[in-house]
């Protein structure tokens, strides 16, 4: 039984540093395009068995310690009555724009609304038997706010920051409503038998830390604070927020998951002991040679400087066009470079 992962969540030693990659199952893997081939990404998410198929399979391939369950942030966002698409990116076809779109949004019964969620972690923890832990996951509410009021991806986010200082009391019930309905999403995926939690507030870093502390930071303290996590880690990835480290940690996770524009040796000193880390190679490193992916690792484990409590991962998700195999080498890099002397 691997438990290096997790042992590292509670900043335990361990024997070598554990490594998993956000976005680790996906279409830089031809095994996931062959799965893939024969259905939409949503049909994928909504079927268990395949959804399960696609999680297993950079355990088997690149050998890292953690697997984590295959679907979408916005997965829990239709059942509250928002129709979705993907055409690849995530589309809504009406998007949440006043305060009668908030009242229409419903909190989901995660048993009922979103079972095949449930089903994925069941058959995963059978299928894994162990062999590593299972990370469920969601949305932060501003990052799944985002997507609801702009109704795709932006580049200015000029919908939700003018919802935020224009229309605070929409805002704030939005926001309100969202948190509820994550909150008993990942309830439901602890109790299912997810052995982690990773929130991604991927959109997190596009306010100044400021707005952060008004606009964000209640609400995911809020969502941290409500889940049953007496043994499941939580850990907390806010992309682009280097500079509101210290913000960011008063939402309360266990893990500070990191991006690349921060050394992650200069966060820890910011974080202090309490508190691990996860992170953080730039993900276009892995288009490189194999030497300067591993001497990247190198610097990334040596600005760690063998503090127990870190998690190896990239900055962000692997990026779809990534050759299978530079990944392969990374996981053996990250393994091999960190382990022990006996
Ligand atoms: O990490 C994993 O392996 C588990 C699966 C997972 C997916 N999405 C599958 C997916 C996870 C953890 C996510 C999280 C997610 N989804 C985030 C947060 C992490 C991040 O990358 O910032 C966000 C912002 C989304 C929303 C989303 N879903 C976008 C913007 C897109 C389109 C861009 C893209 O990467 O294609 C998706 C689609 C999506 N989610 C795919 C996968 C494998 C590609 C769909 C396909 O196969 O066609």
């Amino acid at each position: 039984m691997n438990t290096r992962f997790l042992d590292a969540c509670w900043g335990k030693p361990v024997d070598r540093t554990p490594v998993w990659l956000m976005r680790q199952a996906g279409r830089y893997l031809p095994e996931y395009m062959a799965v893939r081939s024969k259905c939409t990404f949503l049909e994928l998410c909504k079927t268990p068995e395949l959804a399960a198929e696609v999680s297993i399979q950079p355990v088997d391939i690149l050998g890292v310690d953690a697997a984590i369950m295959f679907s979408d942030i916005l997965t829990p966002v239709e059942p509250m009555g928002m129709k979705l698409d993907f055409v690849p990116g995530p589309v809504f076809e009406h998007p949440i724009r006043s305060m009668a779109d908030v009242d229409q949004l419903r909190i989901p019964e995660m048993e009922q609304d979103v079972p095949y969620v449930l089903e994925t972690i069941k058959i995963l923890r059978r299928e894994l038997a162990n062999k590593v832990p299972l990370i469920g996951f969601g949305g932060a509410p501003f990052t799944l706010a985002c997507y609801m009021v702009e109704g795709k991806g932006s580049k200015d986010f000029a919908q939700i920051k003018r919802m935020m200082y224009s229309a605070p009391d929409v805002y704030a019930a939005l926001m309100e409503k969202i948190t509820m309905m994550d909150m008993e999403y990942l309830n439901a995926q602890i109790k299912a038998g997810a052995q982690a939690i990773q929130i991604f507030d991927t959109w997190g870093g596009i306010l100044a830390p400021s707005d952060y502390e008004t606009y964000v930071l209640p609400y995911t303290t809020k969502l941290i604070n409500g889940l049953n996590r007496m043994e499941t880690p939580v850990i907390h990835f806010v992309k682009g927020a280097g500079a509101m480290l210290d913000s960011v940690k008063k939402a309360g996770g266990d893990v500070m998951g990191l991006d690349w524009h921060v050394n992650l040796g200069t966060a820890r000193d910011l974080l202090g002991q309490g508190m691990a880390v996860q992170g953080n190679l730039d993900p276009t490193v892995l288009y490189a040679p194999k030497e300067v992916i591993e001497a990247e690792v190198k610097r990334v484990l040596d600005e760690n400087a063998g503090r127990s409590g870190h998690i190896f991962n990239l900055g962000h998700g692997i990026l779809p066009t990534v050759p299978p195999e530079n990944a392969i080498h990374m996981v053996e890099c990250v393994h091999r470079l960190s382990q022990k002397a006996a």
